[in-house]
């Protein structure tokens, strides 16, 4: 029987494409091109398995006479494929949860850090040849012990991410949609965690429902001591109120990992001290990518195999 042909959008880890490349006729992007959107349908129409990365906007038009029965993320964030459409082809689609959640929280922790300690300005100041030297009065952060985490969306790495900040001291408040059991304080509204927390960091799925989510309100709740940080979606954050409010120190300061457009980011933000800015780069850990490729890889084999993979979205 011929085997599947597969097309990875992307460049992977190495063990993973030869994995890959051993079990299926799979064509590789040796060059790491980003695809846009006309070939990703066209890859759509002429491939038995898209294996797409969170970078690839599948929109309903790519699901349009799909040959492809199986459409495999690299990544757990599926705000970019069009699911309805999916369901409605009767493609399947797999992520990769689970595998990223330890990075992910650690980078969190990372951003907090920084955030807090302004550790971006000092590599800037020190970098730019500035340093004027040690001084009691210079660059002074916050510290996080005995300071308030608010968690925003309670799943895998907003849990990890709590469990890593009380290892620092921190307080913990969260706030989740459905009902959920976690350890730390429940809190009811996002009015009242953003006005309760030193810290708040963001965990919810980018979507409809959570766009534009944390707005000019919620930063002014959270008030000019307060620190937000963002390793979800850009588009959770109104990013133009955050401009405003980081500008006018309606918040102390923020650390993102990503943004509305990336890989585009504002100039506005880009100008800014008192933000420290990420690209993107939550699950950005060998291992982890590796463990992403390869939970791709078990998924196709479970679906080309006869079985409904566990990773189903
Ligand atoms: C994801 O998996 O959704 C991340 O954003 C990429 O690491």
């Amino acid at each position: 029987m011929a085997r599947p042909r597969i097309l990875l959008t992307r460049k992977w880890p190495s063990a993973c494409e030869s994995r890959l490349a051993g079990d299926y006729e799979a064509s590789l992007n040796a060059d790491d091109r980003p695809m846009g959107a006309e070939e990703l349908r066209t890859a759509m129409a002429e491939y038995d398995a898209v294996l797409c990365t969170v970078t690839d906007r599948l929109d309903a038009a790519a699901f349009e006479g799909a040959t492809a029965r199986i459409v495999g993320n690299f990544g757990v964030g599926v705000d970019h494929i069009d699911l309805e459409a999916a369901r409605a082809a009767g493609v399947t689609v797999v992520n990769t949860p689970g595998v990223l959640t330890d990075a992910t929280a650690e980078l969190a922790m990372t951003l907090i850090l920084m955030a807090a300690r302004r550790a971006g300005e000092g590599e800037r100041e020190l970098r730019a040849g500035h340093w004027p030297g040690w001084h009691p009065t210079h660059l002074l952060g916050r510290g996080l012990s005995g300071r308030t985490l608010g968690i925003v969306g309670m799943g895998r790495i907003g849990r990890a991410t709590a469990e890593r900040a009380r290892a620092f001291g921190m307080e913990i408040l969260w706030w989740n949609r459905s009902d959920t059991e976690a350890p730390g304080t429940r809190v009811e509204t996002l009015a009242d965690l953003f006005e309760r927390s030193d810290v708040v960091s963001l965990h919810v799925p980018g979507s409809g429902e959570t766009s534009g989510l944390v707005d000019l309100d919620l930063m002014e709740a959270l008030g000019p001591e307060g620190i937000l940080v963002n390793t979800a979606r850009g588009s959770v954050i109104d990013e133009t109120a955050l401009v405003e409010a980081l500008r006018r120190g309606t918040i102390a300061g923020a650390g993102l990992d990503v943004y509305a457009r990336e890989p585009e980011v504002p100039e506005a933000l880009r100008g800014l001290d008192n933000v420290v800015l990420l690209p993107h780069l939550g699950s950005a850990t060998l291992e982890t990518r590796e463990a992403m490729g390869m939970m791709v890889a078990d998924a196709l084999d479970a679906f080309f195999g006869g079985d409904t993979p566990d990773n189903r979205v």
